[in-house]
């Protein structure tokens, strides 16, 4: 009887393993909208190289990082090297090309947090965010692209969270959670963290890229085709690890002192960073530290009601996991 019931077991995950492949597969955006994005970003470079010949135009975030799902906006980065410039000016500026190039809905943001145009592209209904100088945001797109590099369960766990967080409400940091790029960053820290570890820690191996923006130094191992089957030795599958993800964060964080740190590939505590105590805005009720900005604390957005929602949210979806004949469908029903 126990075999029969070990056996039932297995069938069960590889059925549910099956339908998160599945959910992870529907969400991979097709070759042509990839390369529509392209083309849409060739026609930005030649427009913004004749206004300024030495400027250079970067792709970041989930177009560029590898967790974009399909119709995601693009986010585009103009870098000009010169310090003399006006943000605001060259933003403008810029709004005024694109307007005059047929682009549709340009509208300059310069008074935003991050200050950007935001553009829409008529034919393909792409949407897009330009912002100025933000290379730290390019680098650590490349560090996540680059991990997701080293094993596909990274991908497939990100985009399955990112999904859910989406559909539950949970990722817009105006309203106190936490963005793709924190939840992309604890799904890292998470596969590192388990045993056989799916993920080494880049920035504790030997450099092989280093690049200083910011005055910050940003260094790690980036020769990742190196590590193909770096994880090969753990066969958990995407079902076990959605599994443990959640249980993690319902039921195992450290919420009063833990800081989690893709950077060391360990957990650090609160008293360490010096982030036991509410600074300004910053509260640090959940902490993810930026893998090169290091003083700076991803979970900082997420405030005293917002906190609930989310750990609410993470036993919600742990438990889920563990007891819901059809997790697949129930994890993602709209809040
Ligand atoms: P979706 O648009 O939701 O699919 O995800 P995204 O990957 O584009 O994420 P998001 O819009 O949250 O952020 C876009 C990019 O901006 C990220 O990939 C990062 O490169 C960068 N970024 C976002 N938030 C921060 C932050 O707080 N600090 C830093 N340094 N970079 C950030
Ligand atoms: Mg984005």
């Amino acid at each position: 009887r126990m075999l029969k019931r070990q056996m039932l077991c297995r069938l069960d995950i590889d059925w549910l393993n099956a339908a998160f492949l599945a959910i992870y597969e529907s969400l991979v955006p097709l070759e042509e909208e990839t390369a529509k994005q392209k083309q849409f970003f060739m026609l930005l470079e030649k427009l913004v190289s004749k206004e300024w010949p030495e400027a250079r135009l970067y792709l970041y975030g989930s177009c560029a990082n590898s967790f974009g799902v399909s119709k995601s906006d693009i986010d585009v980065c103009l870098a000009i090297e010169d310090a003399e410039i006006n943000k605001s000016e060259v933003l403008l500026k810029l709004a005024d090309i694109l307007q005059s190039d047929n682009f549709q809905n340009v509208q300059a943001l310069t008074r935003a947090r991050v200050p950007i145009v935001k553009l829409m592209e008529p034919v393909s209904g792409i949407s897009c965010d330009i912002c100025l100088n933000n290379v730290l945001a390019v680098v650590n797109t490349k560090l996540l692209r680059d991990y997701a590099q080293i094993d596909v369960r990274l991908r497939q766990l990100a985009f399955i969270v990112k999904h859910w967080a989406k559909s539950r409400g949970v990722n817009a940091t105006y309203q106190g959670t936490l963005s793709s790029y924190a939840y992309v960053l604890m799904c890292i820290h998470f596969l590192q963290q388990r045993r056989p570890a799916i993920l080494p820690c880049l920035q504790e191996m030997g450099t092989t890229y280093s690049i200083i923006v910011d005055d910050i130094q940003c260094a790690y191992f980036d020769q990742v085709e190196k590590l193909h089957g770096f994880g090969s030795r753990n066969k958990e599958t995407i079902a076990q690890l959605v599994w443990a993800f959640f249980n993690y964060w319902a039921y195992r964080h450290d919420y009063a002192n833990a800081v989690i740190s893709v950077r060391t590939g360990s957990i650090l505590s609160k008293r360490e960073k010096d982030w036991t105590r509410r600074i300004g805005n910053d509260r640090h009720l959940i902490c993810i530290e930026d893998p090169f900005e290091i003083s700076h604390d991803l979970g900082r957005v997420v405030d005293k009601f917002s906190i609930k929602v989310l750990r609410e949210e993470f036993e919600r979806a742990a438990d889920i996991m563990q007891y819901d004949p059809n997790p697949c469908v129930t994890l993602f029903e709209p809040y």
